[in-house]
């Protein structure tokens, strides 16, 4: 019988390419979303590209224990992949109680339900924020830990209380994975990321100035102790990163406990670079002009890749011009997210 892997914030941008791999690679999915920041039709999309469908979607809040409690009696479920949680670190500082409240309580939630279904299998999305102002680069799972915003501090409070879980009961397995910087789309360009509002991340606002949407990009500093005075950051394709989530499922039983890996590329890449490469693949000029620095950022956040690597034997395998390429094709396909049906949609180039 296939595995069947519940996915919390499957139609949202990491969880959506996510089902696509999992489908793909013969998992039955079901998920959870209530939708609060994705589009129900990121779900057709998901079945469209894998050419079969999810096994369910539940519209539900992850902290809705008796709502949840009913996903899990009605599918035998072998495992979960945990995305449903708010993530924008501005907002977390404007709206902190709401942030505690999903990333911490839809935790807590979600954990209280699996062990009642006796589900022991988890893989939780954790984040490079939890490192804060980073001294030293690269940035290894040892590195300290220093959160500097409400939205770090509950992917951090997640991972101890999932430590706190995993040694009161002996059969857990966790693996809490630090995303670095995820963007790109899916090569069809049926899935991408959809921001509400003004993109706050650097690659969809990029996207939004090449197709015309925004004027020009702020630049946030230019006097970072970086190659280029640049903010540099290790970004990460997300199919790459769907396909560590599908890697890590492989590994869960290795062994019990919780275990935390990075999920980055190793590389840095500036600001101006991404830039540069932005405006390379899509043909399109990238106006952008700098600006002072943005309260809370840090010169440079890269992964040390390695422990993944030595543990699952892999790697991420999209480079810069893929991330660019594919959220351009996104981007232009769907200039105004998933608010309308894609224009035209190609095979992967
Ligand atoms: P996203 O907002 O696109 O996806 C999150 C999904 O969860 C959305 O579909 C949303 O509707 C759903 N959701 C939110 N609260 C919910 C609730 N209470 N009940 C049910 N569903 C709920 O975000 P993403 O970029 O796909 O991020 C996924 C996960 O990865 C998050 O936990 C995020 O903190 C983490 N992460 C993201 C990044 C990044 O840069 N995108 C980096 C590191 C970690
Ligand atoms: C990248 C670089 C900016 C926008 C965020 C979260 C982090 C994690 C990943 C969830 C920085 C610069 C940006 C713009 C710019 N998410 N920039 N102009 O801040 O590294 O990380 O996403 O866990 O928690 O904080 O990503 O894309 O916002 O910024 O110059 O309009 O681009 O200064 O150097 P960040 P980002």
């Amino acid at each position: 019988m296939p595995e069947t892997v519940l996915v919390t914030g499957g139609a949202g941008f990491i969880g959506s390419h996510t089902c696509v791999e999992l489908l793909d690679h013969g998992y039955e999915v079901v998920v959870v979303d209530n939708h609060v920041n994705s589009s129900p039709e990121a779900l057709d999309r998901i079945a469209k590209i894998a050419g079969r469908p999810l096994a369910a979607a539940h519209r539900v809040d992850v902290r809705d224990r008796r709502a949840m409690s009913e996903v899990f009696a009605s599918h035998p479920v072998d495992a979960v992949i945990h995305f449903a949680a708010h993530k924008a670190v501005g907002e977390s500082v404007a709206r902190p109680v709401e942030y505690y409240d999903t990333n911490v309580g839809g935790t807590c939630a979600l954990l209280s339900v699996m062990h009642e279904y006796q589900v022991d299998r988890l893989v939780f999305s954790s984040s490079c924020s939890v490192y804060g102002d980073a001294r030293t680069v690269p940035l290894t799972e040892r590195s300290p830990v220093a959160p500097t915003n409400p939205y770090a501090r509950t992917k951090l409070m997640c991972e101890r209380i999932l430590e706190d879980v995993c040694a009161r009961l002996p059969r857990m397995k966790v693996l809490a994975l630090r995303y670095f910087n995820p963007v790109g789309a899916h090569p069809s360009g049926l899935l991408g990321e959809d921001p509400r509002g003004v993109p706050g991340n650097l690659m969809p606002y990029v996207a939004q100035v090449a197709v015309g949407r925004r004027e020009r990009l702020s630049v946030f500093g230019d006097d970072y102790p970086t190659p280029d005075g640049t903010g540099v950051r290790d970004y990460i394709h997300v199919v790459d990163v769907a396909e560590g989530h599908r890697v890590a499922l492989e590994h869960l039983d290795d062994r019990a406990g919780m275990r935390v890996f990075n999920l980055g590329t190793g590389t840095g890449t500036s600001v101006l670079e991404l830039v540069g490469a932005f405006a390379e693949v899509s043909g399109r000029p990238v106006p952008h002009r700098v600006v002072d620095r943005r309260p809370g950022d840090v010169a440079a956040l890269v992964a040390d890749a390695s422990a993944v690597a030595e543990a699952w034997d892999w790697t991420t395998t999209r480079d810069l011009t893929a991330m660019c390429r594919d959220a351009w094709r996104f981007q232009e396909l769907n200039p105004d997210g998933y608010s309308r049906r894609p224009r035209h949609v190609g095979g992967p180039t």
